[in-house]
């Protein structure tokens, strides 16, 4: 896969997208608790939107990602004001090995692992974020929730219908926004999730799906179906 080309089709969309920001990111922050003072890896950060509202709450963040255009579309966003608590740094071979072993409180990893196809990348992944994560400290993992929402639409997306959906399949989808955009990811299941989760040595693994409630935004399926999960575990 393109992950330059990838991440600059997901740059565009994110200022755009009501579903992610609301029933994604902002539940995430609600899950991880108080934020304030912790060190956060943002495992996969793109061009760092949510390494940024990490900052903001009070986080101290190290972004990493794979690709060097994103990195650098990260770093040029860099507020001042908040220079000393946000890094960047180009993740090689799915490692960070100038990190040491148990420094992390959090880490985050969202929308990664559905681009990734093959399993053993994921979970050379996994442990890598493992081993930097201090012990008690808690690996955050938000993804589409294909199990739940194959064939759905929602505000900002919409999900193709896949029929007999396999682990590793790829599976279609369309961010709409101005032109829509078709985007191609890999589909693992919640349970290859808590697998990659407890293979990698955590414990306390849970499962969070979101609904929309009200009428705030003009939701499509969100009030019915969930259209992310967010998966933890603990060191
Ligand atoms: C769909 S984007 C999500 C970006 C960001 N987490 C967000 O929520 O906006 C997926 C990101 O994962 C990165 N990525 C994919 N495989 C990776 C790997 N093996 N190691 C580190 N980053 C990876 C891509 O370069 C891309 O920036």
């Amino acid at each position: 896969m393109d992950f330059n080309l990838l991440s600059e089709q997901f740059k565009g969309y994110k200022n755009k997208s009501i579903t992610d920001q609301v029933l994604g990111y902002d539940k995430l922050i609600d899950l991880m608790g108080e934020i304030k003072g912790k060190r956060v890896l943002d495992y996969g950060c793109g061009s760092g939107d949510f390494s940024r509202q990490l900052v903001g709450k009070g986080a101290s963040v190290l972004g990493a990602d794979i690709s060097e255009s994103m990195i650098e579309e990260a770093e040029k966003k860099i507020d001042k004001n908040f220079a000393d608590k946000i890094n960047y740094v180009i993740v090689k071979n799915n490692q960070l090995p100038l990190l040491s072993d148990n420094s992390f409180d959090f880490v985050v990893m969202n929308f990664v692992i559905c681009t990734i196809s093959e399993k053993s990348i994921v979970e050379q992944i996994f442990k890598e974020v493992f081993r930097l994560l201090k012990p008690g400290g808690q690996l955050f993992v938000l993804n589409v929730n294909w199990d739940k929402s194959n064939g759905h639409e929602f505000l900002s997306f919409k999900l193709d219908k896949v029929d007999d959906l396999k682990s590793g399949d790829k599976v279609g989808s369309i961010l709409k926004w101005d032109d829509n955009i078709r985007i191609a990811d890999y589909f693992w299941s919640q349970s290859n999730y808590r697998h990659f989760f407890e293979k990698a040595g955590f414990g306390n693994v849970k499962i969070k799906e979101i609904l929309a409630i009200g009428r705030e935004h003009p939701w499509v399926d969100e009030i019915n179906y969930s259209p992310f999960f967010i998966i933890s575990g603990q060191k």
